[in-house]
């Protein structure tokens, strides 16, 4: 049941503290080093692998999106990231040394679906990193990496999607152990960081009730942006298909360097518009050139909530309202600051009257194509 949550999509928000924490459980050895035994795929396979393409829809595309940032940092292995109802119909060039990693919380999405089977006709070998056990793709993909997350009952995914992320991390973790791309200790160094994160999340979620005054506070907001670079990008994409799903309202995610060449001239005074901060204490330039961004849509008149790391004071002088998360490196980020997009959408649409769980013209599974 709702265990004294106003819905389950609250609910599970609150859950994703669990949902990470035992997506990594039973995943390491006792010298730490990761053990994906459950894969049964053959090993030679993955050490041949010359690309990676996810395929995923909706949520699980975005988590896809943020999985290939870290894929490919720690692999070194071409990843592209594509929505299951578009890479069946262009063509895609898949073969015997394609590795499709199907994201899936339902298992049962006929898009998704039908990629697989797209995939395996071309000779690709797929991993489904699933929720459901026994689920159809998981069924009739080559091997399966499951989330822990629990199930998802609410239409629209959040715990579920925390879950996919962490999952597919690990994936990337374990190649890059596989084929030498990282020391022991590297992999080391960003498993305990991982398993740090669940402890990190319940401090967002403790922090929940500011962000749902907010939310209740825009009942009558007709259109929010949410801005983000790196791994944020997909963050603020998913910040504004929960906004659209269960609020009802015109959201649109951007690319925060995408701004100057067109989405700035929607900002006028008032605009609502999210920003997620990268972590100042990353080794390049992001944290520098979001601030600017930042600064940009102020001085155009936007209402700007920045959700920013624990200890970043850069980002004060242009936010409005800020949202703090704790300190983690970038890649682990999108673990937190999606947490706030969250509760955000649910508080307001509840503000609105709407059915949380049921949104209109939405079902939990999309069984057909
Ligand atoms: C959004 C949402 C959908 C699903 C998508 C894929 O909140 O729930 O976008 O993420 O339909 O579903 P699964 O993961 O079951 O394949």
């Amino acid at each position: 049941e709702k265990g004294g949550f106003n819905s389950f999509m609250e609910k599970e928000i609150h859950d994703q503290p669990s949902a990470v924490h035992d997506t990594l459980l039973g995943r390491l050895d006792e010298t730490g080093q990761l053990t994906l035994d459950e894969l049964r795929i053959d090993e030679s396979l993955l050490r041949s692998v010359d690309k990676i393409v996810v395929i995923a829809c909706g949520t699980a595309a975005y988590a896809g999106h943020v999985a290939r940032y870290a894929i490919e940092h720690w692999c070194r292995i071409p990843t592209e990231v594509e929505l299951a109802h578009e890479f069946r119909y262009r063509d895609p060039i898949v073969n015997e040394k394609t590795l499709v990693v199907a994201l899936s919380q339902s298992g049962e999405t006929m898009d998704t679906l039908m990629a697989i089977r797209h995939a395996r006709e071309q000779g690709a070998k797929v991993i489904a990193i699933c929720n459901t056990n026994g689920s159809s793709i998981p069924r009739e993909s080559d091997a399966n990496l499951y989330t822990h997350a629990g199930p998802e009952i609410a239409v629209a995914s959040t715990k579920a999607f925390l879950a996919q992320i962490t999952a597919a991390y690990l994936l990337g973790l374990y190649l890059a152990q596989l084929r030498g791309n990282m020391y022991a200790d590297e992999i080391g160094e960003v498993l305990r960081e991982l398993q740090a994160m669940p402890e990190k999340i319940q401090t967002v979620i403790d922090g929940a009730d500011a962000i749902k005054a907010m939310g209740t506070g825009m009942g009558e907001t007709e259109s929010v942006l949410f801005l983000g670079r790196h791994v944020g990008f997909p963050v603020a994409l998913e910040g504004a298909l929960k906004l659209k799903e269960i609020a009802y309202i015109h959201a649109e995610g951007f690319a925060a360097g995408e701004l100057k060449h067109g989405p700035i001239a929607l900002i006028e005074p008032g605009q609502k518009v999210f920003v997620i901060a990268p972590s100042p204490r990353g080794r390049n330039s992001l944290h520098s050139k979001v601030v600017s961004n930042i600064q940009e849509i102020r001085a155009r008149g936007a209402e700007t909530i920045v959700i920013a790391e624990e200890g970043d004071e850069a980002v004060e002088a242009y936010a409005n309202h800020v949202i703090r998360v704790p300190q983690s490196p970038t890649l682990l980020q999108p673990l937190l600051s999606t947490v706030p997009l969250q509760i955000f959408a649910c508080a307001m649409a509840e503000a609105k009257g709407y059915d949380v769980d049921q949104p209109r013209n939405l079902a939990k599974s999309v069984t057909v194509e």
